[in-house]
């Protein structure tokens, strides 16, 4: 076995999490995979290996739904009140913020993203999103109804948590998808089989700790780390899971919903997007510019709702692709953990061969690279902020997620607002998109005409916790985040009592 790396820039706390064993939690205890197997985890910065992590499978599910359910049925998580719920999950994002510089660390080190963003938005948007979700756990209602049926009754609806809930997150953003998966879970009193992504296991693993800290009940959270083909297949397939909510890519997420037939179990799904980014001509752009720079290169681009596919108007395509391409140049890609990163390196080597080979397509097939376009340096997996232009609604690279910093600029020559959304809305994705304009009738009539889960106007979009995310067409099922992510995780029940 490879000695394990450990970073040259990481804090004591987050070099003494990753010296520490990586196990399974499941039922409260810390357990090593049954078959023993464990799998290697890496920074992406470097391509070295940083910890090894226990491969949980189909064995490892079955205790951890097994501990789930008993914590469902009979632990005492179904009897403390919904203010005590919520207690533990407000001081859950306190635990979050008291150790969010190792976190951050952890996180920046796995996903490759700078440490300032993981510092600034990745810790403080999750402990933001388990307090919003805190405040739901006292406000989960249902309605007195009037019926009229002959007689007399007292009817009315009650919102009950779903059961035990199966949870496949990705590696974009690690702890930020399973606080969006577990902060409504434990809000609405849901027990919970958590999977994280085999690329980034560390910082749900940490999160597990606290957890444990705050004292939510053993088998509440169970965290299983291994394989989308081997754990993940096997939460989606598990007769004892009463749900399973997955974000990842729209291949996966079809697999899921076959595999959830067997025991019906409802799905809610976040799967790709190819979101349209719309310029009209008076546009601020000293607004745009940035924003869509932004929109696209944040995260490396690997961004469910990125901005890839960009509209301008004919009158200022030029100067919003200048504009865009001369930010891209200044944007510094480099280790996340290095001072000053604003674009850390892609999730891994796959990831980069698959970018880089999308940009390979667009090139065959007629586009101009007009910014980037290759690999940065030799080590670890950077790729430079491109701009494919001359592209067209054919392309690969127009049609497909590419989730890398790659955009694909098309111009309109047009003022038909109708036909202006008909391209935008020319694919089989609607996650999200944004409108660039001052004129207050175009924003409004553009937000009605694109067919996504969500809007931005002046801004590409927000991450606040209030704000419902989730696809129209094959961008997924359901909402998550806001009121609208409670209801995920709840049954309705209807009471009718004949008086
Ligand atoms: P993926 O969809 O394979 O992986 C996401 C999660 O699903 C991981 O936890 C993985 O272990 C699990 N998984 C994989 N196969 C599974 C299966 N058969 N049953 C159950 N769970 C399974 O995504 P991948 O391969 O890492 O990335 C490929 C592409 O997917 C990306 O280039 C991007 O286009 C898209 N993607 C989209 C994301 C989003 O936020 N919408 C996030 C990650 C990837
Ligand atoms: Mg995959």
């Amino acid at each position: 076995m490879n000695q394990l790396f450990i970073h040259p820039r990481l804090g004591k706390k987050a070099a003494a999490f990753l010296a520490r064993e990586h196990k399974l939690l499941i039922g409260g205890k810390w357990l090593p995979a049954r078959s023993g197997k464990v799998f290697d985890t890496y920074d992406p910065g470097t391509g070295r290996v940083i910890a090894r992590v226990a491969e949980g499978d189909a064995g490892d599910i079955d205790l951890a739904v097994n501990a789930a359910r008993e914590a469902f049925e009979n632990g005492p998580w179904g009897r403390i009140t919904p203010s005590d719920r919520g207690k533990m999950i407000w001081r859950l994002a306190d635990l979050l913020e008291q150790n969010a510089d190792e976190i951050a660390e952890l996180e920046a080190l796995n996903n490759g993203k700078s440490l300032s963003t993981a510092r600034n938005s990745d810790v403080p948007l999750s402990a933001d999103l388990f307090r919003y979700m805190a405040g739901w756990a006292t406000k989960i209602t249902g309605e007195t109804l009037s019926i009229s049926t002959p007689g007399t009754y007292h009817t009315f609806t009650v919102r009950e948590p779903i059961g035990v809930v199966g949870q496949i997150i990705p590696w974009n953003g690690p702890l930020a998808m399973a606080t969006w998966k577990l902060a409504p879970a434990l809000a609405t009193g849901c027990t919970v089989v958590l999977k994280p992504a085999e690329q980034t296991p560390l910082t749900a693993l940490r999160l597990g700790e606290l957890i444990q800290e705050v004292g939510i009940p053993d088998g509440v959270v169970n965290i299983v780390t291994g394989f989308g083909h081997t754990a993940g297949a096997a939460i989606a397939a598990h007769p004892g899971i009463d749900k399973v909510a997955f974000t990842g890519s729209s291949e996966v997420g079809r697999i899921i919903v076959k595999a959830a037939a067997g025991n019906l179990k409802k799905v809610s799904l976040e799967l790709g997007g190819k979101s349209p980014v719309i310029v009209f001509p008076d546009a601020d752009m000293s607004v745009a510019v940035p924003g869509v720079t932004q929109g696209i290169f944040a995260n490396s681009g690997q961004v469910c709702t990125a901005g890839s596919r960009l509209f301008a108007h004919k009158k200022v395509f030029d100067r919003v692709v200048e504009g865009i391409a001369e930010q891209a140049s200044k944007i510094r890609v480099g280790h996340g953990l290095n001072d000053g990163t604003q674009m850390g390196p892609v999730i891994s080597q796959v990831q980069m061969e698959r970018v880089s080979d999308y940009i390979e397509q667009g090139r065959a097939a007629g586009a101009t690279v007009a910014a980037g376009g290759g690999r940065v340096g030799d080590e670890g997996y950077f790729l430079e902020p491109t701009i494919l232009t001359d592209t067209n609604p054919e392309m690969s690279v127009v049609r497909e997620e590419i989730f890398g910093p790659v955009l694909c600029a098309m111009s309109f020559d047009d003022d038909d607002l109708d036909r202006i959304a008909k391209q935008a809305n020319d694919s089989i994705y609607g996650l999200a998109g944004s409108i660039w304009t001052r004129d207050l009738s175009t924003a409004h009539k553009m937000a009605r005409r694109i067919r996504a889960g969500r809007i931005g106007v002046n801004v590409h979009g927000s991450t606040d916790a209030a704000i419902p995310t989730g696809g129209f067409k094959e961008s997924g099922w359901g909402r998550e985040k806001g009121h609208e992510g409670l209801h995920l995780y709840t049954e309705v029940k209807s009471v009718i009592v004949a008086l």
